[in-house]
């Protein structure tokens, strides 16, 4: 049996490689990218711009759509130090949704057949040569559908240690833009994985993890699912979050039974309905406007506001 490399429950143990069958199908060729990024709502994209000190340490840069049409945005991607996160796949290419669903549903259902997604919601990501995400958790389970590139994925251990649930109250309830902690003695305890076109990787429900991309412009589809388990789990972190704003000491949904899980999720469905916890994230500013033959790709935002809109 693998070795748990987390302390939440769930059927994925550890990161695990899965053949998936999206590449063939021709979603990531540049004729299809450039036509869907003319196409995505504006609203759904974001687009980052990662600096990283010594230690490792990042900072972060958000870019606004800006006015390029497709093929000029698509040229400064694969020119730039961009990472572009196209929101609600769904929404946005229902064709690539549908054929993303069959793959899920076969590839899950080989590798993990006790488990249930109770939602799921897709990102496409396309980034930069020589972009690098820094290392974050998400509050779900995820399989990265991996379809043009290659790039190196570092996933953690799941523990106190490396995901803390003081921090991760604060991200799910988006009291925070930084991430939780890092610290480079982390990187020993890494699991790596060089994924290529035609590879899918699942970690563990919420396992840290990071990215590199290895010098080639780079497409992935990421799907995040819940499954009641993980939605509980979510729900209680959130409802801590907010005893916690309140002086109260919550103690760890490590000790908690499912039905103790379940009544917290319970209490955050209600809480987030009354809004007691301001997101903290809302209306922040743009840096930036892709542009090609900028630095790192990211040109200066236009003067008319209208034009990160359009
Ligand atoms: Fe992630």
């Amino acid at each position: 049996m693998t070795e748990r490399r987390t302390r939440y429950p769930g059927p994925i143990a550890a990161a695990a490689v899965h053949p998936h069958g999206l590449v063939a199908q021709g979603f990531a060729e540049d004729a299809a990218l450039a036509a869907v990024l003319d196409r995505y709502p504006a609203d759904l994209f974001d687009i980052n711009l990662y600096d990283y000190d010594d230690e490792g340490q990042v900072s972060l840069r958000t870019g606004a759509r800006g006015r390029l049409d497709g093929g000029q945005l698509l040229e400064a991607i694969q020119q730039g130090r961009l990472w572009v996160n196209m929101r609600d796949v769904e929404r946005g290419w229902p064709e690539l949704w549908r054929a993303t669903m069959a793959e899920f549903d076969r590839v899950m259902g080989d590798a993990y057949p006790g488990l249930k997604a109770a939602s799921r919601n897709g990102q496409l990501i396309l980034s930069s040569p020589k972009a690098r995400v820094p290392y974050h958790f998400d509050a779900s389970g995820v399989i990265l559908f991996h379809l043009r590139g290659r790039k190196r994925l570092f996933v953690f251990p799941g523990d106190e240690a490396h995901l803390p649930e003081r921090s991760m109250e604060q991200v799910i309830a988006r009291q925070t833009t930084e991430e939780i902690p890092y610290v480079r003695a982390f990187e020993q305890d890494a699991q790596a994985i060089d994924l290529e076109p035609g590879q899918a990787l699942t970690w563990p429900f919420f396992a840290p993890h990071r990215v590199e991309n290895l010098d080639r412009f780079c497409v992935s589809l990421s799907v995040d699912f819940q499954t009641w388990a993980s939605r509980f789990r979510r729900g209680a972190l959130y409802t801590n979050a907010v005893l916690r704003s309140r002086g109260g000491t919550p103690r760890s949904t490590d000790r908690m039974g499912q039905a103790e899980l379940a009544a917290r999720w319970a209490a955050s469905v209600l809480l987030k309905r009354t809004g007691a916890l301001k997101s903290r994230l809302e209306g922040f500013e743009r840096d930036f406007e892709p542009d090609v033959g900028a630095v790192d790709g990211a040109g200066r935002l236009s003067v008319d506001p209208a034009g990160g809109q359009g």
